[in-house]
């Protein structure tokens, strides 16, 4: 697959929101590993930070011990969510996700779990159980019991709650695929019909926590206190595994609530010292530098610059999202000439068109992007939250150029289409 889109590169170095090839050529990274390098990569201070952990020699994981690391992490982390109360560690976003649906279910000891269309909570079998597309399920079943629901329809919500069995929803304030933006007020009606019919609400916040959203949470553009909070990525600092699941007290009293229960939910290498440490100096990176304003307002700046080619090039229909997770997506031209090309990659496989575009951006510009999922014409931008006017400049010029050649509808690009629809239909 790599090969056959142009992908298949050796990366030597890399520095904040840059990679760099065998060759010395230079890649702007918008896809920043799927979100975990917030800080940018390689960022120093997490480094240095490193560095003096592995020189301190730590006692680490002793497993039965009270760390100090897990403890000033999770101070840091709680201060940053009013209403939260505990943290549990574990080492990745579909382990906080798991964590998330077992204390909701003990919690109010029910068993299913309402999920959103198009969601994305990790490929582990409880979090897969919440997923919203058909392509990662099939072939998985049985499941977890669930219920699926459209993002950011309430009454759908109520109808399924008037069964009383739901423990809980689990919602993504942005969503991944598709970087659809949960409808303002959406969190804050759901966690009052979810409690008022005794269910929580889990943001998962692995995408858009640590700032993302130009929030330190994505939850926090609505008036709402949810139960329980996922994150994982960007808290890495790129470099060590780490996923928290945050809760409020009772909560996590219910579920470890005596002598025998203290390890009914836990992992072996959670809270360990560089995961610890690489998310202790990420935050410290984060608020230093101001990264979750700098979200907020270079996010901006770009998606404005983005939305103000809508009017120009008809083959793009939407520019959405918030801070730095932004969607732009495609959709079917009213001209002729454009029509022809569009309906051939359609024809083939959905999504085609968008991966054009990506490739182009790449190829051509050197800025590393991704189609937003299956079957999707959505690409996302998801940049380090470290970048300035440069990087938004860099983004708006290399991607004007890539839809002006799109819109002539002939010419490198779409012959790299026909070869994509060449091996769509050949598989
Ligand atoms: C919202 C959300 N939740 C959970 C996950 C799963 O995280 P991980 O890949 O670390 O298991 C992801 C990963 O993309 C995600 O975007």
């Amino acid at each position: 697959m790599l090969h056959a889109i142009g992908f298949d590169k050796v990366y030597e170095r890399a520095e904040g929101a840059y990679l760099y090839d065998a060759d010395g050529q230079r890649y702007a990274d918008f896809l920043a590993g799927f979100g975990v390098f917030g800080v940018g990569r390689n960022h120093p201070v997490v480094r240095q930070a490193l560095h003096d952990m592995l020189d301190a020699e730590l006692a680490d994981m002793v497993q039965f011990q009270c760390g100090l690391l897990p403890g000033l992490l999770a101070e840091r982390l709680l201060a940053k969510a009013d209403g939260m109360d505990r943290v549990y560690f574990c080492n990745s976003g579909t382990e906080a996700v798991e964590a998330a649906l077992k204390f909701a279910r003990y919690a109010t000891g029910r068993s299913r779990i309402l999920y959103c269309d198009h969601a994305f909570h990790g490929l582990t079998v409880g979090s897969l159980s919440v997923n919203g597309s058909a392509e990662f399920r099939r072939g998985f079943d049985p499941l977890l019991p669930d219920g699926c629901v459209p993002f950011g329809d309430l009454d759908a919500l109520e109808r399924e709650l008037r069964a009383g069995d739901v423990a809980a929803l689990i919602a993504e304030p942005v969503q991944g695929k598709g970087a659809h933006v949960a409808p303002q007020g959406y969190l804050a009606a759901a966690a009052k019909l979810l409690h008022d019919h005794g269910a929580l609400l889990i943001a998962d916040e692995v995408q858009t926590g640590i700032g993302r959203t130009g929030r330190f949470f994505g939850y926090q553009h609505d008036d709402v206190e949810p139960d329980i909070v996922t994150v994982a990525k960007a808290l890495s600092g790129g470099f060590a595994p780490v996923g928290a699941t945050l809760a409020k007290s009772w909560i996590f009293e219910k579920v470890y609530s005596s002598m025998d229960r203290v390890l009914v939910h836990d992992s072996t290498f959670g809270s360990n010292a560089a995961a610890m440490t690489a998310g202790l100096a990420t935050l410290a990176v984060v608020e230093d530098e101001q990264l979750v304003t700098n979200a907020e307002q270079t996010g901006k700046l770009l998606r404005d610059a983005l939305q103000d080619m809508v009017e120009e090039y008809e083959l793009l229909i939407d520019v959405r999202g918030r801070g730095l997770i932004i969607g732009l997506e495609f959709g079917k031209p009213r001209s002729l000439k454009l029509r022809t090309g569009w309906n051939m990659l359609s024809a083939a496989r959905r999504g085609l068109f968008a991966q054009m575009v990506v490739v182009a951006l790449f190829e051509k510009h050197r800025i590393l992007t991704q189609v937003s999922g299956d079957f999707m014409d959505v690409i996302k931008l998801l940049p380090p939250l470290t970048i300035t006017e440069t990087e938004v400049n860099l983004f708006r010029d290399a991607f004007a150029d890539v839809m002006k050649d799109a819109h002539k509808g002939s010419g490198l690009m779409w012959d790299f289409g026909r070869t994509l629809v060449r091996q769509a239909v050949a598989r």
